[in-house]
């Protein structure tokens, strides 16, 4: 979107505006389930799981815990952190692809949770690059004067959409909520945002189910050609960290953290390794969280800021990909 960082002036105003992450937050449920649990229902092991996904563990939402409640958890620790009130929001938006209900958007649902009325708040579906695309939303709006602090999660309950017979893709994902507010600043944070969809390839990864006069047509959990996905996470995620580099004038020696989407430690090492960027410079929860769709990448980065790695002045590279396909990248000085 932003191929540069060409400041915009918000209208009134004499100064350009760009944005910047002022606070993150993370919220995982309770419940913990292990390999060797999972190896209890469906014919797997701990050994096959971690060899073949760097998964040893997922958390799993309880009977009636929704992606509002998860997103509410993760937002009330994003916004403590940036020091502002629910009321000093100005937009929200929620990325997801297990919302609570299929209306009102689950943004609506956890703007009343927070106790923020008027601003604007929606749903953005482009499931695991769900919160690059929603920060390059929220990012343009800031940009562009529509408000002064914008809240954007990622939150999922994959476990309600996945077939826990199905050992190709139970043992994969699993749940949680992150956030961040994204506040209107004198100079970047946020360099620049690319986006991309392919819709040719909606076969290889879905939920191919509906809602149909009271009935649900087609399969209501995750469909999945593995081994398709995994070159296709690749391919793009290197591209697009190629995409942002370049906009910026900047090289893979620049990139101080790394946070892919954490879908599987392959995909991101092989990913790592094609960009030229040693792991100890790439932020894996993958191993802890499992493959949380659109909250994998802002749990990761705050797991990463909290624990103090991402320090000031440093870049910090967001990329996700996911199904539609969609893909994307975020370039930050933080
Ligand atoms: N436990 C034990 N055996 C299993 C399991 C399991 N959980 N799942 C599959 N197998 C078996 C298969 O049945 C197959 O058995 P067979 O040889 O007797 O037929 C064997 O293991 C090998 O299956 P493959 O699918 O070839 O295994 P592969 O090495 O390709 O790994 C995997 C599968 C992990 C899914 C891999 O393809 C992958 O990581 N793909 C990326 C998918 C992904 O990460 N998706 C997340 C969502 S997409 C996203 O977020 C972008």
């Amino acid at each position: 979107m932003n191929g540069d960082v060409a400041p915009v002036r918000a209208s009134g105003s004499a100064r350009p505006v760009y944005s910047r992450i002022t606070g993150t937050g993370g919220y995982l449920p309770e419940r913990c389930v292990t390999n060797d649990e999972l190896a209890t229902r469906v014919d797997t092991s701990d050994t096959w799981i971690a060899t073949r996904t760097g998964i040893r563990q997922r958390h799993v939402a309880a009977a009636g815990e929704l992606a509002s409640d998860l997103a509410y958890r993760a937002s009330q620790r994003a916004l403590e952190r940036a020091g502002i009130a629910a009321a000093d929001l100005g937009l929200i938006i929620v990325a997801t692809t297990t919302p609570d209900m299929v209306f009102p958007s689950t943004a609506c649902i956890l703007q009343h949770k927070l106790g923020n009325r008027g601003s604007p708040a929606y749903d953005l579906q482009a499931v695991c690059s769900g919160f690059v695309y929603a920060l390059a939303a929220a990012d343009s709006a800031l940009r562009t004067g529509q408000c002064r602090h914008a809240l954007v999660v990622g939150a999922e309950v994959y476990s309600r959409i996945l077939d826990w017979s199905d050992r190709s893709t139970c043992v994969l994902f699993g749940d949680g909520a992150g956030a961040v507010i994204l506040s209107a600043a004198d100079a970047p944070g946020i360099l620049s945002t690319h986006l991309h969809a392919d819709g040719s390839y909606s076969d290889i990864l879905g939920v191919p189910g509906r809602i149909d006069h009271g009935r649900i047509e087609g399969s209501p959990f995750v469909h999945m050609d593995g081994n398709t996905v995994f070159r296709f996470a690749v391919k793009v995620l290197a591209e697009v960290a190629h995409e942002a580099l370049d906009a910026n004038a900047l090289a893979p020696t620049d990139i101080d953290w790394l946070i892919p989407h954490q879908a599987n430690l392959r995909i991101i090492e092989a990913t790592a390794r094609k960009l030229g960027i040693p792991m100890e410079r790439v932020v894996v929860t993958v191993d802890r969280h499992a493959n949380t769709s659109a909250a994998s990448i802002p749990l990761a980065l705050d797991e990463a800021v909290r624990d103090g790695r991402i320090r000031t002045g440093q870049h910090v590279m967001l990329e996700g990909v996911g199904g539609g396909f969609t893909w994307g990248s975020v370039l930050i000085r933080w």
